[in-house]
């Protein structure tokens, strides 16, 4: 797991964006696995701005949602595949159909959730895997408790992530109690994780990621099973790293042919 602090969400979006851009001038049709939440924001800003003044090319590329509520009726404004499409995909030459998300209006929920995992195997698996993080340490709609080996399901949302999430609403009562997630399982499938956490309110979430035992309680810990995770901080949400000096280091040196 490497763990990079960085001064602000400008320089976490430039480096994860450069990630993005990398991987599309070496494989165009790469598969790209695509998280909502305000933490991915900005790279979606950086990579609308990299296609519309340098031509990064997404016209042969796949991508993937992490989650979606349950119940919110097709075109819902908060819905994640909206929002998908508002913050990023519209704004760039991805083909609408090219981008998939859970179906969390289907009738037959567990048939929706294995239609997704077989979907992902049939683009070839994950390339790269944008993440935020809960201030409950979940990934996706993981939360805590969430198996470890988790696949594509049906999950109920910790009262504190629909609080979290009201924002977006009009009030936390709109907030959908459940979601459809990629599990733990699937995303440990992507072949990169790039999770982003920044401000202060991450900070203890962030601690156990990355310092913390791997634990369901702590749902994004599993990352630490993952070959090639990378954690993208800023310096509020890496307050609580017992080892943040070593992370420092440990960047400032690391091998260039290495890449991200
Ligand atoms: C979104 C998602 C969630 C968010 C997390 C952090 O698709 O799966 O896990 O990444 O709730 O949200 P923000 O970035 O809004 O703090």
């Amino acid at each position: 797991m490497d763990v990079v602090i960085l001064p602000g969400s400008k320089a976490i979006a430039s480096l994860a964006a450069d990630a993005v851009e990398a991987l599309l001038r070496r494989k165009p049709d790469a598969v790209l696995g695509l998280a909502t939440g305000s933490s991915p924001v900005p790279v979606y800003d950086e990579l609308v701005l990299r296609h519309e003044q340098r031509g990064l090319d997404f016209s042969r590329a796949r991508a993937f949602a992490l989650d979606e509520y349950v119940g919110l009726p097709a075109g819902h404004p908060e819905s994640y595949r909206e929002v998908i499409r508002r913050v990023f995909t519209g704004r760039v030459n991805i083909g609408p159909a090219n981008v998939h998300g859970p179906d969390g209006t289907a009738a037959d929920i567990p048939a929706a959730c294995q239609a997704y995992e077989d979907a992902i195997r049939a683009a070839g698996g994950v390339d790269l895997q944008l993440l935020g993080i809960g201030t409950d340490g979940h990934v996706g709609f993981n939360e805590p408790g969430s198996s470890l080996a988790s696949r594509t399901r049906i999950t109920t949302l910790v009262e504190q992530t629909r609080r979290d999430n009201a924002r977006f609403f009009r009030s936390v009562a709109e907030v959908p109690s459940h979601a459809l997630t990629q599990g733990l399982g699937t995303i440990l499938d992507a072949r990169h994780v790039i999770l982003l956490a920044t401000g202060a309110q991450k900070a203890q979430a962030v601690r156990d990621l990355v310092e913390g035992p791997v634990a369901a309680i702590c749902a994004a810990s599993v990352l630490q099973l993952h070959p090639h995770a990378t954690i993208l901080l800023d310096e509020a949400a890496a307050s609580s790293l017992r080892l943040a000096d070593y992370y420092r280091h440990s960047y400032d040196n690391k091998p260039p042919w290495q890449g991200l």
